[in-house]
């Protein structure tokens, strides 16, 4: 099975506790559970990892690059201002790497520093403001490209 990493930034795994009212009420745990299981179901073995620590997501990028694995990353607030994770996700993608930014929220809806990411950029696309869909959706595109 292909691998694909699901990578996730700062606060993400306060899911079901921080700001329900935009996050939802299920945990990480419950977001991992969900991607691994829509992972398999597309023929994808999605390995869901989270770090509040900007270092170590930027290292987990460039371990895509050398394993030749894809990447569903939602960057969290380092959306917004973080170049060194920028730099590393035009990394996997220019390496030939799918790199598909994920939000559970519409960044473009709420507050206007939230309006810019500068991940998009370099991504190969982005899947904004479906809770935990926005996941489900980022895995199929994925496998479709893969596909192709
Ligand atoms: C987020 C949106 C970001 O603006 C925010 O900083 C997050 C989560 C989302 O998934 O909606 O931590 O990436």
């Amino acid at each position: 099975m292909t691998h694909v990493l699901v990578l996730n930034g700062p606060n993400l795994g306060r899911l079901g506790v921080r700001e329900p009212e935009i996050y939802g009420a299920a945990s990480f745990a419950d977001l991992v559970a969900a991607a691994e299981r829509w992972g398999r179901e597309l023929g994808l073995e999605a390995e869901v990892r989270q770090t509040d620590d900007e270092s170590e997501i930027v290292g987990w990028l460039h371990e895509a690059v050398d394993a030749r694995a894809h990447v569903v990353l939602n960057p969290a607030a380092f959306t917004h201002y973080s170049y060194a994770l920028r730099d590393a996700a035009a990394q996997v993608t220019t390496s030939g790497l799918l790199l598909v930014e994920v939000h559970l929220s519409n960044p473009a809806a709420r507050e206007s520093f939230r309006h810019h990411s500068v991940v998009s950029g370099v991504a190969t696309g982005t899947v904004a403001g479906f809770g935990f869909d926005s996941y489900r959706l980022a895995l199929s595109a994925v496998a479709a490209r893969l596909q192709a």
